[in-house]
């Protein structure tokens, strides 16, 4: 019988027969699939687990921390963070183009975990978070986003002399079956609940040139939004909700005084499969209790929109 339980003890013989004593590195990315990797690898072979956490600046309000919370702290993994904020708002530094800023972040993302992970000099093995659809998707497509994905996401490129073989403990599994294993594993609902984040993080969604003030203001937008969707209830039915700044400045009033300040998009989607999506009709109160809440409490927004565009013709991230 195919039961959670069952996947969980089968996984666990298998990544014990497979790696034996030898140790093992995890790119760990506070996403979904990496999360149940690390969870399902640390219950098999404990201490022999090592995940890198690269922290590229570009994380939603205080992800980072929450991922050492949980990993590190709460399940005694071991992870190594590396705070590459500064690195990457650097690199990103005068360059507005939206593929060009993917391939800068890419290219960091690996540069940072590369250099990390070359002082393991003891690991043999490599775990990625591959599920059944990645598996299909990079042998299907050819050109595109999905390659794009991929490239971000499973990190390649490692020193030549690692030699490391792969470990792929979700190769054969669908997201909602990661899921389960995710909550049998013990890791919070909500976090294996969570809409899916693009590897880029919010380096897509501040449009434009990437700047650290930027990052934090729409950390703080964005916030707002998902706590006040959680409160309504209405998380679970949108597919994905975010937050977009946009670099442009808009006049407003406080009191007597005139402001003139940023501008962001709430942008939320209801989609099965990310293909086509139809943009959410959120009640107008919620909408107008989201926006009153963002101007009140971050004094650099003057303004709040919200994205009306289905897709196609729209894609779900701005960039
Ligand atoms: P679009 O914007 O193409 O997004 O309609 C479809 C889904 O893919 C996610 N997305 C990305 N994920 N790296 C990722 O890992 C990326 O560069 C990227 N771009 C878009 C997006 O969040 C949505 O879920």
């Amino acid at each position: 019988l195919w039961t959670t339980t069952n996947i969980i003890e089968d996984s666990i013989t298998r990544i014990r027969e497979q790696v034996g004593d030898d140790e093992v590195l995890l790119g760990l990315s506070g996403g979904v699939d990496s999360s149940v990797v690390a969870a399902l690898l640390h219950k098999a072979i404990g201490d022999q687990l090592t995940c890198v956490f690269v922290d590229h600046g570009l994380l939603r309000h205080q992800e980072g921390d929450q991922v050492m919370a949980m990993f590190a702290e709460n399940m005694g993994i071991k992870v190594i963070r590396v705070d590459a904020e500064e690195y990457f708002m650097k690199q990103l530094e005068g360059e507005a183009d939206p593929e060009a800023k993917r391939k800068i972040i890419g290219h960091a993302f690996i540069e940072m975990f590369d250099q990390e992970s070359a002082k393991l000099t003891s690991v043999k093995w490599l775990a990625q978070g591959t599920i059944y659809p990645d598996v299909i998707e990079s042998a299907g497509s050819k050109t595109g986003k999905a390659k794009v994905i991929k490239s971000h996401h499973n990190v390649g490129g490692l020193p030549e002399d690692m030699k490391l073989e792969l470990l792929e403990p979700l190769r054969e599994l669908f997201k909602d079956e990661v899921r389960k294993l995710g909550v049998a594993l013990g890791l919070p609902h909500d976090m294996v609940y969570r809409h899916p984040f693009p590897g880029p993080g919010l380096g897509v969604r501040i449009l434009g040139e990437v700047k650290k003030e930027y990052a934090d203001i729409l950390r703080l937008a964005d916030h707002i939004f998902i706590e006040e969707l959680r409160a309504a209830d209405l998380y679970d039915k949108t597919s994905q909700a975010f937050t977009v700044f946009l670099p442009v400045k808009s006049v407003g009033v406080v009191g007597d005084a005139r402001r003139y300040d940023y501008v962001v998009a709430l942008r939320a989607v209801e989609t099965i499969d990310f293909m086509t999506a139809r943009w959410a009709h959120l009640p107008y109160d919620f909408l107008e209790k989201v926006s009153n809440r963002i101007i009140n409490e971050i004094p650099r927004i003057t303004r709040v929109t919200y994205d009306i565009s289905s897709k196609p013709p729209a894609t779900i991230e701005w960039e």
